[in-house]
């Protein structure tokens, strides 16, 4: 027998937060949209001039405000338009992530990935993979308070 209520949940869109370079990764979500490959309906993008612009606070507070995971991506390393936008973003985010379970996020939450405008399959390939993760690990449970991580925000 099947359960109806846990069926529902299993279908259920979350919330994926992709903030994507404009020059590399925008246009590679772009080709993969114009191929017509299949993806995930439950990302939400927001385009960056460059993931070097990625302050590491716009992950944890999408994280803790709303979103199930986050993923950010940007140009391969030394095709970045801005040169060393990318080296920055890297440094930063491999910081974030060994902060993350100190505020109660799971590091699978949040994942950074580099995609350039040609790679519309490898965009389905990233997107997709990192949505059956979201999916597997269920909802956030530091947007539906069952940690403190809204309390760990209060430092910032
Ligand atoms: Fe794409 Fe810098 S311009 S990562």
């Amino acid at each position: 027998m099947v359960n109806s209520k846990h069926e529902s949940t299993a279908k259920k869109d979350l919330l994926i937060v992709g903030f994507l370079c404009n020059w590399c990764s925008y246009g590679g979500a772009d080709t993969a949209g114009v191929c017509r490959f299949n993806q995930p309906t439950d990302l939400r993008i927001i385009r960056i001039p460059c993931t070097g612009r990625m302050d590491p606070l716009f992950v944890v507070k999408a994280l803790i405000y709303g979103a199930d995971g986050v993923l950010v991506s940007g140009c391969h390393p030394r095709d970045c338009h801005y040169n060393v936008g990318n080296f920055y973003a890297r440094r930063r985010l491999e910081v974030l992530k060994r902060f993350l379970p100190f505020m109660g996020i799971h590091t699978d939450r949040f994942r950074y990935t580099w995609v350039s405008s040609s790679e519309g399959q490898i965009w389905q390939q990233v997107v997709t993979e990192f949505s059956e993760t979201i999916h597997g690990l269920g909802p956030n449970p530091g947007v539906h308070g069952e940690t403190d991580a809204k309390a760990a925000m209060s430092f910032f």
